[in-house]
């Protein structure tokens, strides 16, 4: 699975997604380690605060499933009708990342024309993890 393979299965999970409030659509297509991929969609809901991003959906229907060992994530989100040159993660969805992913975890965002590959260390550099605790 290489990386526009994995941006075009989000793009593919974006058309899933629950975002009447917002109408900001997101869709994220989660690679493990075993080379099987969970997409997820953000899923928004009146009492706001109950929304979930495309990124921890994604994130929770893996590990929910046993999959804890995680390659890559591709993200693609944009407004109703339009694909963002670039959907950065908010914060909370690093924080997940950063519980289950290694620092050299690829985190892919773009569109289906170009696209960037990161690191997490890169997008959430200073993380607070169990090591921690
Ligand atoms: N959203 C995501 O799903 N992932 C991101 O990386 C950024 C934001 C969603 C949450 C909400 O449904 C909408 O985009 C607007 O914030």
């Amino acid at each position: 699975m290489n990386g526009r393979e994995l941006m075009a299965l989000a793009q593919e999970a974006r058309k899933h997604s629950y975002a009447p409030y917002s109408g900001f659509r997101v869709g994220a297509a989660l690679l493990t380690k075993s080379g099987k991929v969970y997409l997820g969609c953000n899923i928004e809901n009146a009492a706001y605060s109950a929304t979930v991003c495309a990124e921890r959906t994604a994130f929770f229907k893996a590990v929910s499933e046993g999959e804890c060992e995680f390659e890559a994530i591709a993200i693609v989100g944009g407004k109703e009708g339009e694909t963002a040159e670039f959907c950065s993660p908010c914060g909370v969805c690093r924080q997940v990342m950063a519980e289950f992913c290694a620092p050299d975890f690829r985190v892919l965002l773009g569109n289906e024309e170009h696209f960037e590959a990161y690191t997490l260390d890169m997008v959430l550099p200073f993380s607070f993890t169990g090591k921690d605790l």
